[in-house]
């Protein structure tokens, strides 16, 4: 049997070939895109990583890590801190049993939640106090989805089981995921779903460009379609609440930017309409801000940006500041009432072998550390103020490639022009990738939008070269179109 000095001293050749006969990579068509590099280490925003053909080379992540990392790679105060935990516990059954890192960390991120509901300004706006422990993303709205679902049954409210989900979201891959997601990744799967009713999304699409407009019209012309998108998903719903009166559960949304989507930014008074709409009729809010949460939009949630609070909120991503898969979701003490009973029959019916594994939540309290004391939300703004000067140029916003460029706290996109409607498919994607790793730099766009989302803590240097990176090679691409 082969020993494990024995496996360390394999080439880097022997290590890809093992990769490639024996690992299945997410989300890759392994035909067209064998994985290439292999990431020996990473400090910041470097990667420092090997190619197949041996050669070492230093890639700047420039998608956080996907978009689970804002203290950059290997901080060494988070490392400490599990060090220090591993030592201590390692994992709880946590039914029956607690913990002081779970506990620890739900009262603080709680204590940042958003409180204030600018559309409930008569009525005290309802706390999110409850949190209930998951593993990653997925599984974060997969309960929440199922809280909303018992939380009308345990009422005996046996009509109210419709969902309300919107096109072009994404709220990941286990079942319930796929079902709520509008995207058209889950085309094998329908059989497998459960029926959601889907509104238009409330950020538009973009056509072509008119390249008679000036900036500013354009610009204008951006902000009035965002207000009809959102108007139009509105009326929908409305329509749907209309043709079903009283059967509805909740309404799933990603809050201010759909991210798998395709970066679609949406208003924060259409965020007010919804949650209007939602409470008057009834039904329970749902916020997926796996993405979004943490400061990413510019506020520690993007609900906390539209003045709303939500009924259910998901977090994951950078609640561990990218080191540990944990999925939280935190409710209304109503909701939570609703299942505190003497009949064992109205528990809620779930849990995970690693709920609130207590090296997660040591990662999640020590992120919540650096977050607070070093200010991370100074860095988004810092980060916002680099991207606008640099990418919302007259030379990039009228180059013929460019359809439109948006950018909300740590986060740029700049959608390329083609023929037709955006599209995960398009080719510019991985000419892009393959042109941004050549120049050292991790992006990974969806189609023809390029994003770029850097870990909050990226120096100034690299933040620079990426800004000044992505300029060249738009301005270099060839105008075919
Ligand atoms: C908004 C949103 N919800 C849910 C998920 C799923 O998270 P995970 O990949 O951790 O399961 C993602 C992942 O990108 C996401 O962006």
């Amino acid at each position: 049997m082969q020993s494990l000095a024995e496996f360390h001293t394999k080439t880097t050749n022997q290590l890809f070939s093992i990769d490639h006969s024996n690992i299945w990579h997410p989300f890759t068509q392994e035909k067209l895109y064998p994985t290439k590099f292999l990431v020996k280490s990473a400090k910041n925003e470097m990667l420092n990583v090997i190619d197949e053909t041996g050669k070492e080379t230093q890639l700047i992540d420039g998608v956080s890590s996907w978009w689970v990392n804002i203290h950059g790679h290997c901080n060494k105060y988070i490392n400490e801190k599990i060090k220090e935990q591993i030592d201590k516990l390692e994992h709880v059954m946590f039914a029956g049993f607690t913990h002081e890192p779970a506990i620890e960390l739900v009262d603080r991120v709680r204590r940042i939640l958003p409180r204030v509901d600018m559309t409930n300004l008569h009525d005290t706006a309802p706390t999110l106090n409850r949190a209930f422990f998951s593993d990653n993303g997925s599984t974060s709205v997969e309960v929440a989805i199922k809280m909303a679902t018992q939380f009308w049954h345990n009422q005996n409210f046996e009509n109210k089981k419709r969902i309300i989900a919107f096109k072009d979201s994404y709220h990941g891959d286990t079942v319930g995921g796929m079902s709520t997601s509008g995207t058209f990744m889950n085309s094998a799967f329908k059989s497998l779903m459960f029926p959601v009713d889907f509104v238009s999304s409330p950020a538009p699409n973009f056509g072509r460009r008119d390249k008679n407009l000036s900036i500013a019209e354009h610009e204008l012309f951006i902000e009035k379609e965002i207000e009809k998108a959102g108007k139009q998903s509105i009326k929908e719903i409305e329509k749907l609440l209309e043709l079903h009166p009283n059967k509805f559960s909740c309404i799933i949304i990603e809050p201010l930017i759909q991210g798998s989507g395709g970066m679609k930014f949406h208003s924060v008074e259409f965020l007010r309409s919804l949650r209007k709409l939602s409470r008057e009729n009834n039904i329970l809010l749902i916020a997926d801000e796996v993405f979004t949460g943490f400061g990413r939009t510019g506020d520690d949630f993007a609900c906390k940006e539209a003045i709303i609070v939500p009924d259910i909120i998901c977090l994951s991503k950078a609640l561990t500041g990218g080191y540990l898969p944990m999925g939280l979701t935190f409710c209304t003490d109503e909701i939570y009432e609703a299942f505190y009973s003497d009949s064992r029959l109205k528990a809620f019916f779930h849990g995970h072998s690693y709920t609130a594994n207590p090296l997660a939540c040591t990662a999640g309290i020590a992120s919540f550390d650096l977050y607070t004391k070093e200010k991370r939300l100074d860095d988004v703004k810092f980060i916002n103020s680099k991207m606008i000067q640099a990418l919302k140029m007259p030379d990039l916003l009228l180059h013929p490639l460019v359809r439109n460029i948006r950018i909300m706290g740590a986060v740029a996109v700049v959608e390329l022009e083609t023929q037709k409607e955006s599209n995960y498919f398009d080719e510019f994607g991985p000419m892009l990738y393959q042109k941004f790793l050549s120049k050292g730099i991790l992006l990974r766009p969806l189609g023809n939008t390029l994003y770029f989302m850097p870990p909050y803590t990226i120096s100034v240097s690299a933040l620079e070269y990426c800004l000044k990176t992505i300029k060249e090679v738009i301005s270099e691409l060839e105008y075919t179109v």
